[in-house]
């Protein structure tokens, strides 16, 4: 079967299996390795990608699926400006603050957490609450549990996201 799908911006058009994952076929047929698999079941999170804008596992669904869909992998987080690669601030932020981890885990939970910043503004609001931080991170927590890592903390992960949030509150762009 053809299966088209905008990848990133660009369409891009496959002959597979329409039950072949997508997973599979952005790493094996679009060559987009960026996006992990951990579990292969739907746990982990390590395959996220934005599927028409929400994030999803893409170990669960199938390419007949996104048949005329839109796809955002980690490699399309970023933006080009002419030469320019000018990266999501939540990609910046994980890198100043030290929390993008291992290869495995970063790429999910970086296009998690950019969904998270890029559509629920409420996770800075929670910042600026009577809680304070704690509810910042608690939110965020919230928000990035369908993203595991097996070995280490979260703090540092949490602590960039609530700042690229802040960031995009006020008044920053992508
Ligand atoms: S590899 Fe898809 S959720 Fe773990
Ligand atoms: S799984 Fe990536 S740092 Fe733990």
């Amino acid at each position: 079967m053809n299966v088209t799908i905008e990848v990133n911006g660009e369409r891009r058009t496959v002959d597979v299996d329409p039950w072949r994952r997508l997973l599979d076929v952005l790493r094996e047929d679009l060559r987009l390795t960026g996006t992990k698999e951990g579990c292969g079941e739907g746990e982990c999170g390590a395959c996220t990608v934005l599927l028409d804008g929400a994030p999803v596992n893409s170990c669960l669904v199938a390419a007949g699926q996104c048949d005329g869909r839109a796809v955002v992998t980690v490699e399309g987080l970023a933006r080009r400006d002419g030469g320019e690669v000018l990266l999501h601030e939540v990609q910046r932020a994980l890198v100043e603050r030290g929390g993008a981890q291992c290869g495995i885990c970063t790429p999910g939970i970086a296009v998690c957490a950019a969904y998270v910043i890029d559509a629920e503004p409420a996770v800075a609001a929670a910042g600026s609450g009577a809680g304070g931080d704690g509810d910042a991170r608690a939110k965020v927590r919230e928000l990035l549990s369908g993203n595991i890592c097996r070995c280490t903390g979260y703090q540092l992960i949490v602590d960039a996201v609530v700042e690229a949030a802040r960031a995009r509150q006020g008044g920053g762009s992508r």
